[in-house]
């Protein structure tokens, strides 16, 4: 099967081709963008400027004239249909329906789709990475929605992606968690507490290392213990982590998140040899001088940076990761450019050849614009809040299926176990699409009722879309794949439309390898979803004379929708 390659850049490369061919003494890549649809679906925007910079030289006496030279010089292709030239020199080329029917037939309905060949990378995605003996919080589950759809998208390209979570399972607020569970829960290690008692334990454990000097220098030698590898200290990390792993894993197994677990504490024994090598007790970098980055801690220690510092190093050297992203809010945009920094100096990091992103996010706010929290101003739990997603997804279904059966045509969830797994599926969706849709560096609003509107850019609209689609296929009683891909002969507009937005679906793909913003995604299904009613609309499915095309037409959204789906880490449902 033929893989998808972007339309626009094929549409690019016959124009550079007619640019160096009328222009062969002016070196110029072609500028396409989409069109306005009026004319066509793309445009060349090079004429004007060629006419002014070179208009004379080459005796052309408008931005048209040039125009017409570059429309004579297109080379002959099956993707072109009409082409048009404007007075002020655009270029403009409707991608021909003969093109569209067959590269639909050959690429979106045979098997799986599959993107463009390009050169396989080794990536390291840094994401979720919560912290031990805390709950892990709203920005956490952005980190880890986020993180996961981006691994998805490059695994779907090709790359040998490895998902890391980067727990802060390390550092001095161990020795005062192991010391001051000692005093209060000393039974710990039999009997093991819930994640927010550890929370709780971690916030008096701060209280006392603060105020008692005997309780912190005790607290210090436990960390000196576990360091050593002290039998004692070493098992009640472990059990303070287990703790902490069994609720993080919760909130993995209902995202369906596939993440390796490598935390701070496995860097902590490359750092001292890796600080020796560096030469430095502490690296300024160019771009930002006023903070060092701290390789070695004032007291001595080693901490977060030194950690990154050694994490890196790996990834980029011991790994040989040719691109490392992290996924992390904005607030730790700097300290991450400072730790690029560093491993360009020390020629870890040698751009074009790798390439290092930190894809920082935005804040989630109440409606009050503040961080969210709970009504009674607590931090927000995850489970709580995907329960709660779920119930309301569960209410609104249940209402479709009272109003479905009202008006006596099929219910189509008909048992509560159904309902109950659509909810599921639904609710959960439903957040992680309102999280990826909205300019990843923005902070947004958190809102229920927009997260889960049937009719608005929401998960729940996507999944009516699909299930219309399996409804529509149901009720024609045949079975898509039996019918020849040759039947798909795109006519009607509407129909042209549909499969044009459909063989967009890979320039969407390369838009977020070029500034990981998933939100090229989401808005591209809103539009394919929307495109898909206007043809509904306009074009009957069943018992027309075109019903093979429509139907062949209604798989290929289908099965972009599905790899869409599956990218954003949802299931689809055939029927709500
Ligand atoms: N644990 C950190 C936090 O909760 C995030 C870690 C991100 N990854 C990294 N390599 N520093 O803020």
């Amino acid at each position: 099967m033929a893989p998808l390659a972007s339309v626009q850049g094929q549409v690019t490369a016959l124009f550079t081709k007619a640019l160096k061919d009328a222009f062969p003494s002016i070196q110029q890549d072609a500028l396409v963008t989409k069109g306005n649809p009026k004319y066509g679906d793309y445009q060349c925007n090079n004429a004007m400027m060629i006419f002014k910079e070179h208009g004379a030289g080459l005796g052309f006496d408008s931005p048209l004239k040039v125009a017409e030279a570059i429309r004579d010089s297109l080379p002959p292709s099956k993707l072109l249909g009409d082409i048009s030239v404007a007075p002020q020199g655009f270029v403009t080329v409707r991608v021909s329906p003969e093109w569209l029917s067959s590269k639909v037939g050959e690429c979106l309905l045979k098997g799986d789709i599959s993107y463009l060949d390009l050169p396989r990378k080794r990536v390291v995605v840094d994401y979720s990475s919560p912290n031990i003996a805390k709950e892990m919080h709203v920005g956490h589950l952005r980190s880890t929605i986020i993180g996961e759809s981006v691994r998805r998208v490059l695994e779907f390209c090709g790359h040998e992606v490895h998902g890391l979570n980067h727990v802060g399972d390390w550092g001095t607020q161990f020795g005062m968690l192991i010391e001051y569970m000692k005093e209060a829960y000393p039974n710990f290690q039999d009997q093991l507490p819930e994640v927010h008692d550890l929370q709780e334990f971690y916030k008096a454990s701060k209280k006392r290392f603060d105020e008692d000097a005997d309780f912190k220098t005790r607290a210090q030698l436990a960390v000196v213990d576990l360091q050593a590898g002290g039998e004692f200290a070493r098992s009640a990390w472990q059990k303070i982590c287990e703790v902490s792993r069994l609720s993080f894993n919760r909130i993995y197994q209902r995202l369906n998140i596939s993440i390796e677990e490598r935390g701070e504490s496995f860097y902590n024994s490359m750092i001292p040899p890796l600080v020796e090598e560096l030469k430095a007790m502490c690296i300024f970098t160019p771009n930002i001088s006023t903070i060092p980055l701290m390789a070695v801690k004032s007291d001595g220690g080693f901490g977060y940076d030194s950690t990154d510092l050694a994490a890196i190093y790996r990834r980029l050297f011991v790994m040989r990761a040719d691109w490392v992203i992290y996924v992390t809010d904005l607030g730790q945009e700097q300290h991450f450019h400072m730790i690029f920094d560093a491993a360009k100096q020390a020629g870890w990091h040698r751009p074009p050849l790798t390439r290092c992103d930190h894809m920082g996010f935005g804040v989630v706010q109440g409606e009050d614009k503040k961080k969210f929290k709970t009504r009674s101003g607590e931090t927000v739990k995850l489970g709580d809040l995907l329960d709660e997603a779920v119930q309301r997804a569960a209410l609104e279904i249940s209402k479709r299926v009272e109003e479905q059966s009202k008006d006596g045509g099929e219910a189509f969830l008909s048992n509560p176990e159904e309902q109950m797994d659509a909810a599921q599926k639904i609710g959960i969706a439903a957040v992680r699409y309102f999280d990826m849709k909205q300019n990843r560096t923005s902070n947004y609003v958190f809102n229920w009722d927009r997260m889960l509107d049937a009719k608005g850019n929401s998960a729940v609209f996507l999944f009516y879309a699909y299930a219309r689609i399996r409804s529509i296929q149901r009720k024609a009683g045949i079975d898509v794949h039996s019918i020849p891909s040759n039947c798909l002969q795109v006519k009607h507009p509407a129909e042209r439309d549909l499969a044009l937005k459909l063989l967009q679906f890979p320039d969407v793909i390369e838009a977020i390898l070029g500034d990981l913003h998933l939100h090229h995604l989401t808005d591209y299904l809103w539009e394919l979803c929307n495109t898909l009613t206007g043809f509904y609309m306009k074009c009957k499915v069943l018992g027309e004379e075109a019903q093979s095309c429509r139907l062949l037409l209604c798989e290929a959204t289908r099965k972009v929708l599905l790899k869409s789906f599956q990218l954003l880490g949802f299931t689809p449902l055939d029927k709500i």
